[in-house]
């Protein structure tokens, strides 16, 4: 997708759901809008965080899929470049410039592999790749070889999320001695992602869960040493641990991705003193603009936004600044608001606050933003669908 976007030759409705200069009050829905304001202090708060506990803040693109968004992320934030999730995402920051990319996840497949491997010709920068099985090694340095270019690897350790990365120091070891072998790779440190805790509503909940991550990557990094090998890069991190690693003098990189638009189900976790981190600590800047469409029995109204206009899998999404109205179900392009004493109205906008952000994000082709009253830029969901 083209970064540049000619709005003179745009038509709002038909090519996009509005233009900058117009009132807010005229954006089609349903579709995604930014709270500039609150996106730019939720970005500056998490760089000042990150400058103040001398962290590099890797911002995660799969949540937003944007290259502007990113941008905005070095620009005030401080974000040194990007995480990525698939190749093809990695693909449109390359091709948008940004020096640093991190593939935050394994490269298996052969055509997947050839095309990693030009990466860092595209975007003229360094790529980093995890590896969490030795027999990677060979392919991902036989195919940077063919290239002519580098590739940095991480070594990944499933620290209690369940899914990719070694368990063992000793297989972190074999595989790091493999990459310092190997032509054409460089081993750049470890990440160690603990994503199953993120959402644990207790602090104290989560803080277990990371401080069993960080004994293990500590082992691993000890280990590593005793070979004589320095571990230049801890990486993890996300929206509900980020001061756990922070302050683990273990860690060195974030990878926080939701704190930027906030969600529903994120909003919800608490933080040390027991608040809910979306009522202090992170602000929600990211929502479904929809519109109420039916009325037409006295306690439900029934708006524009549903299945395609969202994720629901970490819940239904919460009308934002109302109590006297609840979304209550969806179906493919429907939403069932309740509303007991039928104060809303045919062609009324709500804003809504998606229960998860990144799969909402990924079903939308634009993001509006807006401040005061009006709209300010329209961005491409640049990587939206690149799932492959
Ligand atoms: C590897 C990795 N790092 C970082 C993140 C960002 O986490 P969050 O959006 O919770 O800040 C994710 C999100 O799932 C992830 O998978």
């Amino acid at each position: 997708m083209k970064e540049f976007v000619d709005f003179d030759a745009c038509e709002v409705g038909f090519d996009i759901p509005a233009k900058p200069g117009m009132d807010e009050a005229d954006i089609q829905t349903p579709c995604l809008v930014l709270d500039l304001d609150a996106l730019e202090r939720n970005i500056r708060k998490m760089g000042d965080y990150a400058r103040a506990h001398g962290m590099r803040h890797r911002a995660h693109g799969k949540m937003h899929k944007s290259v502007d968004v990113l941008k905005l992320q070095m620009e005030l934030g401080g974000a040194v470049g990007v995480c990525c999730q698939k190749v093809s995402e990695a693909e449109v920051f390359a091709r948008a410039g940004i020096k640093e990319i991190l593939v935050s996840n394994q490269v298996r497949d052969a055509a997947k592999i050839e095309r990693l491997a030009q990466l860092p010709k595209i975007s003229g920068g360094e790529v980093i790749v995890c590896v969490d099985d030795v027999a990677n090694v060979a392919d991902l340095s036989a195919a940077a070889t063919k290239h002519g270019t580098t590739l940095g690897v991480f070594i990944e350790i499933d620290c209690g999320a369940g899914r990719c990365g070694v368990t063992t120091t000793p297989a972190v070891v074999e595989i790091a001695r493999a990459v310092m072998a190997a032509d054409a790779l460089v081993y750049r440190g470890i990440q160690a992602y603990q994503g199953a805790m993120q959402h644990m509503d207790s602090f104290e909940d989560r803080k277990a869960k990371i401080d069993a991550a960080i004994a293990q990557v500590r082992d691993a990094v000890e280990a590593l040493k005793a070979e004589g090998i320095e571990t230049d890069l801890v990486s993890g991190g996300g929206t509900g641990s980020y001061y756990f690693e922070s302050n683990s003098g273990l860690y060195n990189e974030l990878q926080c991705g939701s704190y930027a638009f906030m969600d529903a189900d994120y909003g919800r976790i608490l933080d040390q003193d027991g608040r809910r981190i979306d009522a202090g600590e992170w602000e929600n800047a990211f929502f479904i603009l929809t519109s109420v469409m039916s009325h037409a029995k006295a306690d439900k109204a029934i708006c524009d936004a549903g299945l395609k206009a969202q994720s629901v899998d970490s819940g239904l999404p919460v009308v934002y600044g109302r109590d006297d109205v609840t979304y209550i179900k969806c179906s493919d392009e429907h939403g069932v608001i309740s509303d007991p004493e039928g104060v809303l109205k045919v062609n009324e906008k709500l804003k809504l606050v998606p229960g998860h952000c990144d799969p909402t994000a990924n079903v939308h082709d634009w993001y509006v933003g807006v401040r005061n009253g009006k709209v300010e830029v329209v961005w491409p969901v640049s990587a939206r669908g690149k799932a492959y």
